[in-house]
């Protein structure tokens, strides 16, 4: 047996990723990816902008490029975020492989095996995921309808031993689905202030919001630029544009972005210089405002068309949120359901989603459920979701 090292002994593959190859038959209804729908992506405005290019900038798209990322993009992805009030001036971007990748290395900067780190519950899979492989200690805090427990968060800042950083997923949260109250994030800079504990802010879905009031609820806390508090916020390309092209972003401040820089060149040297090329030229056209309006209408009437069908199908006992953006609605079984056993029966029939406890810190607490409406059309999902309600009243009755 190799013999690996001990914050990678304990990775192992998950039984619902067993499940879920079962469920790669092409005749499934899926509402378990994160991912936008393939007929949604700018083909055509893309093939063209990179016909338009010059000999130089084609050429530059094939090179290696600055491990922080292309200039002209670093320019003109500071203006995107300007535009969202976040202060781009007083802090660095660096270009990473996907948001994922930023989520990695802020973890790689900030973790010593077996150190806490503090996560809401339910919590992002993809940053649970990084932040054990470098072996933290997660601790999950849990979220409501506003947003992280403030109670919550207030119990675990006060144990003795200091956590390393508090991630969250505010805006169109992943798997929860909700979008924090203002009051709620002002809550939590309260008590965050003078802890010295770093926030990691992902908004990799604040983009897609269904209603122009929650701009305010939208506005991030890197935005809000609250004193004694490091603010480490990341997004991406991949629910803007296209996940395929493996770009985000982190805007940090500069002590914490030089530790970045370095571990980000020991990963890749630099993120691919063909897309950044393709996503600095999909932002100064200007299409990537027309893009994602257009995109955020379509969501919006997937989201309808799975409220309308959870509406008619599911049991008063189910718990579920009405999405204001993003992709996900999450579902609350009463206490002893074993969402993994209504994953099989939907399967069988069907139809597949993601099971809770793939997002429990622990990997334990398994009566919810998400589902994703971003890549079906309102008729897969008024196909799919009947089958999904009588999986959940085989098991729960
Ligand atoms: C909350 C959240 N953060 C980050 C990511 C990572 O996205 P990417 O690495 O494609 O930028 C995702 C992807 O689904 C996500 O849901």
């Amino acid at each position: 047996m190799p013999r690996f090292s001990k914050a990678v002994s304990s990775l192992r593959s998950s039984e619902i990723r067993d499940l879920m190859t079962l469920a790669s038959r092409p005749d499934i209804i899926s509402f378990a990816g994160g991912m936008p729908g393939n007929d949604l992506f700018p083909v055509q405005a893309v093939e063209e902008l990179y016909a338009q290019l010059d000999i130089k900038k084609k050429q530059a798209a094939f090179q290696y490029g600055p491990t922080p990322g292309l200039p002209s993009l670093l320019e003109s992805l500071e203006g995107f975020l300007e535009k969202k009030g976040l202060p781009v001036k007083e802090n660095r971007l660096l270009i990473t492989t996907g948001s994922q990748q930023a989520l990695n290395i802020l973890a790689k900067a900030f973790i010593d095996p077996a150190e806490p780190v503090l996560v809401e519950k339910p919590c992002f899979i993809g940053a649970l995921s990084a932040f054990r492989s470098y072996d933290a200690e997660l601790r999950g805090i849990a979220v409501d309808s506003d947003g992280i427990s403030i109670e919550g968060l207030r119990q675990e800042i006060n144990r003795n031993e200091k956590a390393k950083f508090l991630y969250i997923t505010p805006y169109f949260h992943n798997p929860a689905g909700i979008l924090y109250t203002a009051e709620r994030k002002e809550q939590l800079i309260a008590i965050l202030q003078g802890t010295n504990i770093p926030l990691i802010e992902d908004d990799a879905y604040g983009d897609l919001y269904f209603f122009e009031e929650d701009q305010e609820r939208l506005k991030p806390i890197k935005a809000i630029n609250p004193d004694g508090i490091n603010v480490c916020y990341t997004g991406s390309f991949s629910k803007i544009l296209g996940p395929g092209l493996r770009l985000g972003w982190m805007l940090v401040p500069e002590k914490i972005y030089a530790k970045c820089e370095l571990i980000k060149q020991s990963a890749d040297a630099c993120s691919p210089s063909f897309t950044q090329v393709l996503a600095d030229a999909f932002i100064r056209s200007g299409q990537i405002y027309s893009y994602v309006a257009g995109v955020r209408q379509e969501y919006k009437k997937r989201a309808a068309a799975m409220v309308s069908a959870l509406r008619e199908h599911l049991p008063d006992y189910v718990q579920w949120n009405e999405p204001r953006g993003g992709f996900y609605i999450w579902l609350i079984l009463p206490n002893e359901a074993d969402a993994t056993r209504i994953m099989t029966l939907a399967i069988e029939g069907g139809a597949v989603f993601v099971a809770g406890k793939t997002f429990d810190p622990a990997g334990r607490q398994n009566n919810s459920l998400r589902l994703s409406y971003c890549n079906n059309t309102p008729e897969q999902i008024a196909e799919g979701i009947p089958i999904v309600a009588s999986a959940i009243r085989a098991v729960c009755g």
